[in-house]
């Protein structure tokens, strides 16, 4: 069993002076870790300053976003390429992208693709609007997010990438998804996934599940079955919530798995 993926996502929040203090901080309350792999999404501007004061055997960094031409005369924007070296990873297609940035399929498969290009594992976002889920159209939702999001990338670079169930009724409302309705959708992603890319594809690929995680329900989506771990929000932003979430992933991990007969 791989490390369990634990990523930040500050959103528009912590100046970069914050933002340092947070790692010197988290650095001191997580310790050691053996079994979860922390990554930290701050403003675009924290990204240099902090890349030169982690450890990166202790925390990675990703972007919160990122446009995909490489280079160019796209005023106000910042490339994959320019991230090359400086994150690990990169958010793709987060429905705050979506629904107040307008981003459309064609872009976030785009976006998908320069991350791959850039050696920067993209973090692909998908999940289904309070409407959609009571039009009953979640599994539609996620397949057409799917098809829409990977298609310009190959089986063995899918295998690759990170994706993250957002219900995007569940961002920031402190309504969360249900840990049934999380392992069901996270079926259905690697189902899609195997139909489109191969068993291998679904077997590597790791699934996320985001939306109002906390240090209270946390431990019940990390002991979900093919739940690779979490994107957390609001709770990532106090920085003992979020301690204290790696270190029930770490205690959780570190028991011995139980056989079943
Ligand atoms: P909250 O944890 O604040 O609901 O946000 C989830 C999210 O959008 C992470 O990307």
């Amino acid at each position: 069993m791989g490390k369990k993926l634990i990523i930040a996502n500050w959103k528009m929040n912590l100046t970069v002076n914050e933002a340092s203090l947070y790692v010197h901080k988290l650095d001191k309350l997580a310790g050691k870790l053996k079994h979860t792999e922390v990554v930290l999404a701050p403003t675009m501007l924290a990204l240099q300053p902090l890349n030169m004061q982690v450890q990166h055997h202790h925390f990675n960094l990703a972007a919160q976003n990122f446009y995909w031409r490489d280079r160019g005369a796209y005023t106000g924007e910042v490339s994959a390429a320019q991230l090359r070296g400086v994150v690990q990873y990169g958010l793709v297609g987060h429905s705050e992208r979506r629904h107040i940035f307008a981003e459309r399929s064609k872009d976030i498969r785009s976006k998908v693709q320069a991350a791959v290009r850039n050696n920067i594992v993209p973090v692909l976002c998908i999940g289904e609007t309070a409407q959609e889920r009571a039009d009953k159209e979640t599994s539609d939702v996620i397949r057409d997010q799917l098809v829409g999001g990977l298609a310009n990338i190959t089986s063995v670079e899918v295998g690759q990438i990170v994706i993250a169930y957002e219900p995007v009724w569940s961002i920031g409302t402190g309504k969360f998804a249900s840990p049934r309705d999380v392992e069901r959708a996270v079926k259905y992603i690697r189902r899609q996934i195997e139909h489109l890319f191969g068993k291998v594809a679904a077997e590597n690929v790791r699934v996320l599940y985001g939306g109002s995680v906390n240090l209270d329900n946390a431990m019940s989506y990390l002991q979900t079955a093919g739940v690779n771990g979490l994107l957390i929000g609001e709770s990532s932003l106090d920085v003992y919530a979020f301690a204290g979430i790696i270190k029930k992933c770490e205690d959780m991990s570190s028991l011995p798995v139980k056989r079943g007969k």
